[in-house]
Order: C-alpha cells, then sequence, then structure tokens
C-alpha cells in the first residue's frame, strides 16, 4: 500500500487537475489561486490572487508542488447542498422508474435531510464543483451513488455513522479521476494495458485526497481505496478477500454495477431498475450476501416488474438470435475450461511475481465458471424451450418476458467474459516476470475467446 501511495502522491497533488480548473473558468466558474503556491524546492509558482489559467496551468503542471495543489484554490461558485439536492432531482426526472423506487420507499426526504446534515468540507465541494462541471456523467453517478448506497444502507439496518460514511464516500469515490489523463478517462477508444493501469489508480488518488481533508472519518478514504475490489479476491488495486473489506466499498461497488447496468447497458432500451434482477441473482456474493440481500430487498419493495420486450422484429427471430447467443457462450466456456486445466497445470511453475495476477485471473475464470453453470443457460431444457418457441406463430407475453430474463443473463455473463480478457491482457502486456510456456497456453485460450466473441460483434 505505501509503495502504490508513493508512486501516485504527486498526482494527487496535481496531477491533470490544473488543466480541469483552467478549463472550468470557458463554463462560466473560475478558479484561482488563494495563497502562493510553490514547487517542493520552494520556488513560487503562482501568486496569491491570480486566476487559473492557460499560462498558470503550464507554470503548475511542469513542477512538483510543495502542497496539494486544491488547498490554494478558490471558485467563484461553489457546490453545495442546494447543488446536490438539485441534482438528484433531476437524476429522478431523467430516470421514472428511480422515482418509482424513492417513492415506494419513502426516501427521497430522508435522503435530502441527509445531505443537508452532513457539512461536506470545502475541498470536497471544490472537487465535486469541478466534477460537476468537467465529468457531468460521473456527477451524476457520485449522485446516484449516494443516493442508492444510503438506502441500501438503511434497508441493511446500520446506524447512522455508517450510513454518514457511506454518504460521504459514494459522493467523492471517484474523484480520483480528476487527477488523470483526461485523454486517457474520457477516452472512448480501446485502452492499453498502462492505460488501464492509469484509470485504476483513480482509487488511490482518490484514498490521498481523501486522506487530506481536515477531520474525515477512516471509512470514508477506506471505502475509496475499497470500492473496486470484490469479495471473490479478484477485484483491485489489492485483490482482497471478502473479510479484509469493509462494508461500505462494498455497498458503492454495488450501486456502481447497478448504476453502468441501467446507464450503459439498459441505454435505448425500455429497460428499468426492474431489470436489474437476473444480475442481482447471478452475482449474490459479489459484495456480500449481506449487500445482495438488501438490495434485493430495495428492488422487491419497489414493485418494479421485468419490461417485456416486444421487438420490432418477430419472437421467432428473437428466439433463433438468443439461441446463437448461448452457443457462442457454450465456446467460451471451453476456452475457458482450458484456460482452467492450464492454470492448474503450470500452478508449481509461475513464480511469486506472477502468483498475486494470475491467482486473480484464475479466480475470476472459477467465478464465471461456476455462474454460468448456475445460471442453467447452457442446459439442454433452455436449448430445447428456444427451438420450441422458434416454432410457434403467436407472441406469448410470458414468454416475451423470459426471453428478456435470458438475454439480460447472456449479456451479464458475456460481460464478465469479456472483463477477464481484459485483465488477462493487462498480466500479459505488464511488466512483472513470466512464465512464457505458461503464457502461450493461456493466450491461445484467450485469443479464442477474443475469435469467438468477435462473431457476437462490438468489441
Ligand atoms: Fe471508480
Amino acid at each position: 500500500m505505501e509503495e502504490l501511495i508513493q508512486q501516485y502522491t504527486d498526482h494527487a497533488k496535481n496531477g491533470f487537475y490544473s488543466v480541469h480548473l483552467s478549463e472550468i473558468s470557458n463554463k462560466g466558474n473560475q478558479a484561482f489561486t488563494t495563497s502562493d503556491i510553490h514547487n517542493e524546492k520552494g520556488v513560487l509558482l503562482a501568486r496569491k490572487g491570480v486566476n487559473i489559467d492557460q499560462d498558470v496551468r503550464q507554470q503548475l503542471i511542469k513542477h512538483k508542488l510543495l502542497k496539494p495543489l486544491d488547498s490554494h484554490i478558490g471558485l467563484k461558485h461553489q457546490a453545495d447542498t442546494q447543488t446536490l439536492i438539485n441534482e438528484f432531482r433531476l437524476l429522478m426526472d431523467k430516470y421514472p422508474d428511480l422515482r418509482v423506487v424513492n417513492e415506494a420507499l419513502n426516501y427521497g426526504a430522508e435522503f435530502e435531510k441527509l445531505l443537508q446534515l452532513e457539512r461536506l468540507h470545502p475541498l470536497m465541494t471544490q472537487k465535486l464543483t469541478v466534477l460537476e462541471a468537467q465529468m457531468h456523467s460521473e456527477f451524476e453517478k457520485s449522485i446516484f451513488a449516494a443516493w442508492l448506497s444510503t438506502m441500501i444502507a438503511r434497508e441493511m439496518g446500520l446506524g447512522m455513522d455508517e450510513r454518514r460514511d457511506i454518504l460521504v464516500a459514494a459522493l467523492i469515490h471517484d474523484i480520483g479521476l480528476l487527477h488523470l489523463d483526461p485523454e486517457i478517462i474520457c477516452s472512448n477508444r480501446k485502452l492499453s494495458a498502462q492505460e488501464w493501469r492509469t484509470v485504476r489508480a483513480h482509487v488511490i488518488v482518490g484514498k490521498i485526497i481523501a486522506d487530506s481533508v481536515p477531520g474525515i472519518f477512516p471509512e470514508v478514504p477506506r471505502a475509496i481505496i475499497e470500492h473496486h475490489e470484490d469479495c471473490f479476491g479478484a477485484g483491485y488495486p489489492f485483490a482482497l478477500n471478502e473479510d479484509q473489506l469493509g462494508i461500505p466499498g462494498k455497498v458503492i461497488s454495488m450501486t456502481d454495477s447497478i448504476h453502468s447496468i441501467r446507464v450503459k447497458s439498459f441505454k435505448n432500451s425500455q429497460r428499468t431498475l426492474g431489470d436489474i434482477t437476473p444480475y442481482l441473482q447471478l452475482n449474490p456474493t459479489t459484495n456480500g450476501h449481506e449487500v445482495y440481500r438488501a438490495t434485493m430487498s430495495v428492488i422487491k419493495k419497489s414493485g418494479l416488474q421485468p419490461v417485456r420486450l416486444r421487438p420490432d422484429d418477430c419472437p421467432q427471430d428473437y428466439a433463433k438470435n438468443l439461441g446463437k447467443q448461448i452457443d457462442i457462450l457454450r465456446e467460451a466456456k471451453q476456452a475457458l475450461d482450458d484456460i482452467h486445466e492450464n492454470l492448474l497445470e503450470l500452478s508449481d511453475r509461475i513464480d511469486q511475481q506472477d502468483v498475486k495476477q494470475l491467482s486473480v485471473i484464475a479466480a475470476v475464470t472459477r467465478r464465471i465458471r461456476s455462474t454460468l453453470h448456475e445460471s442453467g443457460l447452457l442446459s439442454s431444457e433452455i436449448a430445447q424451450w428456444l427451438h420450441k418457441e422458434r416454432d410457434l406463430s403467436d407472441v406469448d407475453e410470458q414468454v416475451m418476458g423470459e426471453f428478456n430474463e435470458i438475454e439480460l443473463l447472456i449479456k451479464e455473463l458475456t460481460w464478465q467474459i469479456r472483463n477477464t480478457v481484459r485483465m488477462f491482457y493487462s498480466y500479459s502486456d505488464s511488466d512483472t516476470t513470466r512464465d512464457t510456456m505458461m503464457l502461450e497456453h493461456i493466450e491461445t485460450s484467450i485469443q479464442s475467446i477474443q475469435d469467438i466473441f468477435n462473431r457476437l460483434g462490438g468489441g
């Protein structure tokens, strides 16, 4: 941990933060210095009272700073409780299903009160202001996380202190992104292994920043660094296991997954949070059973139901297409089995450097194989049923609901397998010592998964 913190201290002091500060003035806000800024050798870089413009930014970015840049910064307009409440209300307007959850659980007033009671340190509201202006979707995600994670916390019966820690951590869990290269962070292209490492560093940078906030409760920085871990030991930055993880990080990890599915995967479809259940059922232990149970309970109490999709094309084609996707998953399963075999065979040969990362891949592979098994998607019953439905002429509402559920399961499993492939590439591109023979074996299997998925279309 110390080594990683050391490695990212300068990013947390400035990194690319001054780039965002210089840009927000174009959006109607102005960042200025509230004290003289020196580099680590004591040389003056910018005087008190100057605006962060292009020139100042150039000067700051070239040097290692003595103190974190944010401690020298004032903003003409800074976000406050009302800003957060407004964003929350906008979120409810934008996604009517969230409003259904909010109203069914009678949570809106309680959440707004929670926001009002929590006096966020100006350093945090400064980051949230910049996040709102520069990465609005991340800001919206923070509000979503704050709302849903504190609702899950209430459902878990957690006390007010823990709910407060979860609220604060959820609001600022991704602020580390503001300090990393925006060209990488905001990119839509395929990232290299090195670039993925940069993205992943946001949890470390975020923790360093949170640690610097006076009076912060220690659970907050801890939740920030743990929000991409999971209970299988398949997360980052430390691949910790369930017993090593705190509740707040687990809850935020859950809400981030739900956010990603609701906002990205369900985009351009009629799906709502009512369609999240198959995902949850496939992942009951990823963030710990208590978190799973409370989340399921929230969705259940909301009364939201999965949508009955009525695709424009005919249901027979739908059934045929699902069958095709299941065949592809079956092939991918075979390749995963090969990787598993290789890992077993070669486990004595890998050296200490490799062990951690490869055991993570092994953990993920094991997890997907068992999830695939438990999903029942590859069973002959499903195949026969789909085959039968292909020949039916009328559209049955219930059948359409079942198609929908199957499609959701396929999507989630496909995502998990793709993620494993990505993890493997991060490993094979890294500088750690490698066992060449093992790499060759596994690379062949990974390549075959890649080929299989290329047939599914879309990277
Ligand atoms: Fe994150």
